[in-house]
């Protein structure tokens, strides 16, 4: 069900977007309408020259996102309905064309399309309480936020294989382990780190942050000697734009 509160909460302080979802006592599953602030939230942080760096967290205790809101999965709209709804408003490759770095800061159940929000985002941090896990194979369905895709190009194709068939579910150290996570960090201290790691981030160049970015998420899809002249023109661009 929709609401008239916002379940994605915007801020920007000192350069860095914060993005918060914010349905805590839905343990934040991702619905129609969080999907459609995060479409106009992500537009104006790519607009936006000021925001260097971004963190996505999320409200409350539990969860950071409990994957999508199975309420609505349940109620569906015809499949074409569906379809065209996604068609107007892709919000998965508006996350991956966010030029600046993006930091999820994880806590409690990352599920479903709550990992594949993370898998769109550049460093992933959790709390040594977050639990992982696709329940995706057990409710007849695959990942539709991009996991397919996402997962096996940052953890690798066996481990992608594994947590998307068998549906079982990850402990923070089996994530970091599986580098499905950087870094695992106190509860208390998870957006402070965040917020560290992208104060470093903002006392570099904008552009060759954004061209570093841009030269490994483009550079995966390519072969490398495609991959290298990428960094070439990157690296020729960022070099005069610090002349
Ligand atoms: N969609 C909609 N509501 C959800 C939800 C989801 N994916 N996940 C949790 N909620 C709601 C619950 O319905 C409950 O609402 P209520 O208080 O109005 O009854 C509230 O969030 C708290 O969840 P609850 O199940 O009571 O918490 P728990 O600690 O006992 O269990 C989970 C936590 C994550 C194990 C459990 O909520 C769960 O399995 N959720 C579904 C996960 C899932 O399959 N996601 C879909 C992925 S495609």
């Amino acid at each position: 069900m929709t609401s008239i509160e916002p379940v994605v909460l915007y801020e920007k302080q000192d350069g860095i977007a914060y993005i918060t979802l914010n349905r805590p006592r839905a343990l934040n599953a991702y619905n129609i309408q969080m999907r459609d602030e995060l479409f106009e939230v992500l537009g104006a942080i790519i607009d936006d020259p000021d925001a260097g760096a971004v963190i996505l967290k999320a409200a409350g205790e539990k969860a950071f996102c409990a994957g999508a809101d199975l309420t609505e999965f349940l109620t569906a709209p015809a499949p074409v309905f569906a379809r065209q709804a996604r068609f107007a408003r892709d919000i998965w490759k508006r996350f991956l064309s966010v030029p600046q770095p993006v930091i999820a800061a994880m806590h409690g159940y990352v599920l479903g399309s709550g990992i594949e929000m993370s898998l769109c985002c550049d460093i992933r941090l959790c709390t040594d309480d977050a639990r992982f896990g696709l329940p995706e194979p057990g409710l007849g369905i695959i990942p539709a936020a991009g996991g397919s895709q996402t997962l096996p190009r940052t953890i690798g194709m066996a481990s992608a294989l594994e947590v998307l068939m068998s549906g079982r579910w990850l402990t923070a150290v089996e994530a970091y382990r599986m580098k499905l996570v950087n870094r695992i960090v106190p509860r208390e201290n998870l957006l402070q780190e965040a917020e560290t790691i992208a104060r470093k981030i903002l006392s570099f160049s904008p552009s060759a942050v954004r061209a570093a970015k841009q030269a490994v998420w483009r550079g995966m899809d390519l072969p490398l000697a495609e991959g290298l002249e990428l960094e070439k023109r990157l690296s020729a661009l960022t070099a005069e734009i610090a002349l």
